[in-house]
């Protein structure tokens, strides 16, 4: 068999799910959602997602990947025939369509990188009319996410250690970095205790379905869960190496960016009185906001350094995002690394394209008419979040009644010879047997409906 790559080991691996992990959905997705969804609030209910749910699913991805060493539709066919492997290519699909809107948005990102450091973004005055125009004109976008995808495609050619293992490890670490600084300028701003008291004291009126709904799909899209990844990044995992742990550490590393995302933007938003600004135009607006009343040259720094932090933590989900696809075709057809990777760059850069046109340049992909007058990219990204938790949900009834969750527990206890004894033990077969095909199911099918024709057609009276 072809060598596939690996890991170095459990840093490499750990620094790589992380990376994975982090990204928009952390920095840039998290705060607006929060934002619309009463804040604490949402931030409880994310957090009980994370625990109940999102960490036995990212467990098992894990176990399944490393016990095939497969992809993701070789996983699901090595151990559960070709019926299951549709699961796989339903996961390959839905990485394929995330990355071309995802895409996108980071190409917004690394256009604000490059406006706010060399450009004068920052003297736009009006930066809601800005970023609307901005968005709409692809002039320069258009270059922007292409350059993007260019960059990840580079890296995804050069392989599991060289390229993805590499640039984790770089990148990581440097975000931390600028964001915690952000946040230590964001709390010395006038009225940042207002946002910091939105962020974190929960005000339970403001508990809607909506804020459950919001809650689920975001835990399961910044985890990275339901299309694969992590079974084909588990795939690359040595046998020595503890599942439970490690997972529970990316899930902590995710978390911890999304919690630290919200404590830099509340306090910014409550300083500039910006409550109206909301959706996800929220970090464009508030923050370029807040970098234009500093010094000019302290602004073009720090909102440099923000926008670019941004798109180091989109690049590395951006290269799980292709290498779920790309491991497919050299495991399962046997091409080679760098002809997939590229092809596949193009295709889903062109994929994007109608996303890219959707934010006002072609009025009809604008306002959908079967989807509540939502934009195109909207629509996209919605549809990936519903494949993930129902990925998620189908996950698990592969685990318990296909797989089995015997086979589960004898992956998880090597590199872990406490675990057949752990209370963790017990907490996964419970959620995976009890709670998440259930509850996953029942939410993913309220998630369709409302988000085509409203709860009220299941619930009258409900909006
Ligand atoms: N988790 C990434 C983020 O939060 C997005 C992503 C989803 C990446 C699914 C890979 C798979 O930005």
């Amino acid at each position: 068999m072809a060598d596939r790559g690996s890991f170095s080991g459990r840093v490499g691996f750990i620094l790589a799910a992380a990376g994975s992990a982090v990204g928009l959905g952390n920095i840039w997705r998290f705060p607006y959602l929060a934002g619309q969804n009463g804040g604490a609030i949402f931030l409880l209910i994310y957090l009980i997602c994370i625990f109940l749910l999102c960490y036995p699913i990212m467990v098992g991805e894990i176990a399944i990947g490393r016990n095939t060493q497969s992809d993701a539709y070789g996983s699901y066919k090595k151990l559960g025939g070709r019926g299951w492997g549709f699961l796989g290519i339903f996961g390959i699909l839905a990485g394929i369509f995330i990355l071309s809107f995802y895409n996108v948005v980071a190409g917004w990102a690394f256009g604000y990188f490059l406006e706010i450091s060399f450009g004068d973004l920052l003297s736009a005055g009006d930066f809601g009319a800005f970023f609307g125009n901005y968005i709409n004109d692809i002039s320069d976008n258009f270059w922007f996410s292409l350059a993007f995808m260019v960059l990840t495609a580079l890296i995804v050619s050069q392989g599991v250690q060289k390229g993805i293992e590499a640039a984790n490890k770089i990148m990581m670490p440097l975000l931390y970095l600028i964001l915690i600084g952000l946040i230590i300028y964001s709390l010395t701003l006038p009225n940042a205790i207002q946002g910091v008291i939105f962020y974190l004291v929960p005000d339970f009126s403001e508990l809607k379905v909506q804020t459950v709904f919001d809650g689920l799909r975001q835990a399961f899209f910044s985890l990275s869960l339901g299309m694969g990844a992590l079974i084909t990044y588990g795939s690359y995992l040595d046998k020595k190496q503890n599942i439970v742990s490690s997972a529970a550490v990316i899930s902590l590393a995710d978390t911890s960016v999304a919690f630290l995302a919200g404590l830099m933007v509340f306090p910014m938003v409550a300083a500039l009185n910006a409550y109206e600004v909301s959706g996800p135009s929220l970090i464009f607006v508030v923050l370029a906001k807040v970098f234009s009343n500093m010094d000019p040259l302290v602004g073009r720094v720090v909102g440099g350094s923000f926008f670019l932090l941004i798109c180091f933590a989109a690049l590395t989900s951006t290269i799980s995002l292709l290498e779920v696809p790309a491991a497919y075709f050299v495991d399962q057809k046997k091409w080679s690394r760098k002809g997939v990777v590229w092809g596949m760059a193009l295709l889903i850069f062109v994929l994007g394209i109608p996303s890219m046109v959707s934010q006002g340049m072609i009025p009809a992909l604008n306002k959908l008419p079967f989807y509540q007058g939502r934009d195109f990219l909207t629509f996209v990204a919605d549809m990936c979040d519903i494949s993930l938790t129902l990925g998620g949900c189908l996950m698990s009834i592969f685990i318990v009644r296909t797989w089995s969750l015997k086979s589960m527990d004898e992956e998880l206890a090597i590199g872990n010879d406490h675990y057949m004894k752990s209370a963790t033990r017990t907490f996964l077969s419970v959620v995976m047997r009890y709670i998440s095909p259930w509850l996953l199911a029942i939410l993913t099918f309220l998630i369709i409906v409302e988000k085509f024709f409203g709860l009220g057609v299941i619930f009258p009276g409900w909006e």
